[in-house]
C-alpha cells in the first residue's frame, strides 16, 4: 500500500517534469527563437560612430521644449477647453467670487496668495513672489510637489502643451495681459556648448597618433650606430 502511494507520487513528479520539458521542446519547436548576428542595436546611421555620438547631444535637449517656444504655438481656445477642468474650483470671470480656488481673472502678474478673504494654505502663503507664466506652469504640472500641504486638490496636467495652451488662456483673462517670455533667449545657448566639445575632442583624437609616427625614427636612429663601430673594430 505504501510503496504504490510513494510510486504514484514518484511518477506523478517524473510525468510533470518530463511535461514541462516537452512543452519547451514544442515550444522552442513552433516559435524557432532567431538568435541575433550581433548582440546589442543597430542605431540608425550607424556606420559613422562620431556621426552617432553627435547626434546624442543634439536629441537631448528636444525634451526639454522650454516654456516659450510651446507658449509661442500655444492655442488660446484649446486652453479654455482645457481649463473646464480647473472651474469646478475657480471662475475665470472679472470680479467673480471665490469658490474651493480663488478667483483667477488676471492671476498673471499678480502676487501669490493676495485675493482678500480667501482662506489660502500656509504653504501658499510662504511661496512668496508674482505668478509668473513659467509659475503657474510649474503649480499645475503637481501642485503639491510646488507647495506641500496646498489646498488644491488638483493631481496636475501632465501634457507639457495643454499646460501651455491654459496659460495661453489665462493670458487673456487681464485687463492688461503680461506678455509671453520670448523663445529666442533660452533655446540658442545650450546646442552650441554641446557641440564645443564634439569639435575639441576631435583634434584631441588625431593629435594622438602624431607623436607614435615621430617616435618610430628616433628608435631607427640607435640602430644606424651600430653598424658603424664594427667596421672600426675591423682594423
Ligand atoms: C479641486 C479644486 C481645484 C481644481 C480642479 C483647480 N484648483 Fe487651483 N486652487 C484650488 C485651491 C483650493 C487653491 C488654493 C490653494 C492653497 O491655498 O494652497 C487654488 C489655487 C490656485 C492658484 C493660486 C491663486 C492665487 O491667488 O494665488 C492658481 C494660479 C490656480 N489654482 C490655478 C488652477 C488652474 C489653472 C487649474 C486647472 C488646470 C486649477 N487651479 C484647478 C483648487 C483647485
Amino acid at each position: 500500500m505504501q510503496t504504490t502511494t510513494a510510486n504514484k507520487i514518484a511518477l506523478a513528479v517524473l510525468f510533470t517534469l518530463t511535461g514541462t520539458m516537452a512543452l519547451g521542446v514544442f515550444a522552442n519547436a513552433v516559435f524557432a527563437p532567431a538568435k541575433m548576428e550581433k548582440p546589442g542595436y543597430e542605431l540608425p546611421g550607424g556606420a559613422a560612430p562620431a556621426a552617432a555620438t553627435a547626434a546624442v547631444p543634439a536629441a537631448a535637449p528636444a525634451p526639454e521644449v522650454s516654456l516659450a517656444a510651446l507658449l509661442a504655438k500655444a492655442d488660446p481656445a484649446k486652453g479654455q477647453a482645457d481649463a473646464k477642468a480647473c472651474e469646478a474650483c475657480h471662475t475665470f470671470d472679472k470680479g467673480g467670487a471665490a469658490k474651493v480656488g480663488p478667483p483667477l481673472y488676471g492671476v498673471v502678474g499678480r502676487p501669490v496668495a493676495s485675493v482678500a478673504g480667501f482662506s489660502y494654505s500656509d504653504g501658499l502663503k510662504a511661496l512668496g513672489g508674482d505668478w509668473t507664466y513659467e509659475q503657474i506652469n510649474k503649480w499645475i504640472t503637481k501642485p503639491s510637489a510646488l507647495v506641500q500641504g496646498t489646498k488644491m486638490s488638483f493631481p496636475g496636467e501632465p501634457d507639457a502643451q495643454k499646460r501651455a495652451d491654459i496659460l495661453a488662456y489665462l493670458h487673456t483673462l487681464s485687463d492688461n495681459p503680461v506678455p509671453f517670455p520670448s523663445p529666442a533667449a533660452a533655446a540658442t545657448p545650450a546646442p552650441a556648448a554641446s557641440a564645443t566639445p564634439a569639435a575639441t575632442s576631435a583634434p584631441a583624437a588625431t593629435a594622438t597618433p602624431a607623436p607614435a609616427a615621430a617616435a618610430t625614427p628616433a628608435a631607427a636612429a640607435p640602430a644606424s650606430p651600430q653598424p658603424t663601430p664594427s667596421p672600426t673594430s675591423t682594423p
